[in-house]
């Protein structure tokens, strides 16, 4: 099928080098104008002028943007969009007094989604995630990477990343899989004196070799934090991944310092995830290394936290940022990506241009795909997102709406064409 995107006010390429941008490179989204886009097959062919285009390609089926603005598919590079239960009764709790944390150590939080998750269908389990997975797809994102973490045992790890297996072949979205056996501690270990250093065993040995014998992980991930899991876990358990041909990410620093930034830089993670509490030293280190650093605002903000994490003092230091939606039921239950981009811009002082490199070609890089997606360039994959209105900067500006027209992924409808919109 040959598709020419036509009559785009705006084409935001994100164009350029297939890896993350660092630092000033973000500055620069690649904003044309009068621009048409040629799609071959799963592949964009060409862009350029719209006639000229239409000229040599004759029996393009021609996709009429109608005015609005074209984009890279949105890359959200950091969900836990496989579990049950929606946890509303936390947020109410955290509004009275109680901490995330205190709420994990009353047996609620990760292991209250853990408890609801062992016991469903998997069936039933895939169908609450086709669901919510589609969601994030009508605001705009055509990949999304989707972490287990709600199960941890082996087999429901597994169970998880089946279901993650499951929407990567059924769903239009490209889906990214991460093993997060190591999200938190499950409660029967934590009772035992023993228990800690029985799970982190598990972890490195059994239940990793399970994974990566399925085949259905392409990252693990941990919880590095004061009180989950500490720096030299995350070492060991990660360095067991990464020698099993995984590749590494980590949650880190995300309420309190824990030293995740730093492991991250020095274990080559494609990611560190959080950094709301980032240290000084931890921002140098990421800006020297290959990894990206992916902030999650949406988190802070609907866990009731004013701290944000350092956006502007990352870039500046060179280092390569990301934006995610956390997707999950506990800190971030939201499927909608513009307005963590609203939150970029409001919040940790970014600017347009840096917000959506940071939400395209930077998220691409926190899961090894920046030379697949994430621009609007020949020869990379078709994902491509439309949005009402005239300028770029309107979609974090109309904060909350939903202004996603249309998507698609490699070259397919993702989220269908909607012109009657606006
Ligand atoms: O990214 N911090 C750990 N994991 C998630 C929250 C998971 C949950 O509360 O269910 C996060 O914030
Ligand atoms: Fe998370």
């Amino acid at each position: 099928m040959t598709l020419l995107f036509v009559n785009a006010r705006q084409v935001v390429t994100c164009a350029g080098p297939a890896r993350a941008r660092r630092g000033r490179e973000m500055a620069d989204a690649g904003v044309l104008t009068d621009a048409a886009v040629l799609v071959e097959g799963e592949r964009i062919a060409a862009i350029g002028d719209a006639r000229a285009l239409a000229k040599v390609h004759p029996r393009a089926t021609e996709i009429d943007c109608s005015g609005c603005v074209l984009t890279p598919g949105l890359v959200d590079s950091h969900t836990h969009a496989v579990f049950g239960r929606p946890r509303y009764d936390e947020h109410e709790l955290r509004a009275a007094g109680l901490s995330y944390m205190e709420i994990a150590r009353r047996g609620g939080g990760i292991h209250a989604s853990v408890r609801d998750l062992r016991a469903r269908a998997e069936a039933e389990l895939y169908d609450l995630s086709a669901t919510r997975v589609r969601r994030l797809a009508a605001f705009g994102t055509t990949t999304v990477e989707i972490k287990s973490g709600y199960g941890l045992s082996s087999d429901d790890e597994l169970k998880s990343l089946r279901v993650i297996g499951r929407l990567a072949a059924d769903l239009p979205l490209r889906v990214v899989p991460t093993w997060l056996g190591a999200h938190e501690i499950p409660l029967d270990y934590r009772e035992r004196d023993a228990g800690r250093a029985e799970y982190v065993e598990l972890l490195k040995g059994e239940m990793l070799r399970k994974v990566t014998d399925s085949g259905l992980a392409r990252f693990a991930d941990i919880f590095c934090e004061p009180g989950v899991f500490t720096v030299a876990e995350s070492r060991a358990v990660l360095g067991a991944a990464k020698s099993a041909g995984l590749g590494v990410k980590l949650h880190a620093d995300e309420l309190e310092y824990s030293g995740g930034a730093e492991l991250a830089a020095e274990l080559g993670a494609a990611s560190a995830d959080h950094l709301g509490a980032i240290s000084g030293a931890g921002i140098a280190a990421l800006a020297k290394s290959g990894t990206v650093a992916t902030l999650l605002p949406g988190t802070m903000l609907f866990l009731g936290r004013s701290k944000q994490a350092p956006a502007r003092a990352l870039i500046d230091a060179g280092a390569a940022v990301a934006l995610a939606t956390d997707f999950n039921p506990g800190s971030s239950p939201t499927v909608n990506f513009p307005l963590v981009l609203t939150l970029g811009i409001s919040l940790l002082r970014m600017s347009a241009a840096e917000v959506l490199i940071a939400a395209t070609v930077n998220g691409a890089a926190a899961i090894g795909l920046a030379a697949e997606t994430g621009q609007l360039a020949e020869g990379f994959a078709a994902d491509l997102a439309l949005f009402e209105g005239e300028d770029f900067r309107e979609l974090p500006y109309w904060y909350g709406d939903r202004r996603c027209r249309g998507s698609w992924s490699r070259g397919e409808t993702c989220h269908p064409y909607e012109p009657g919109l606006g």
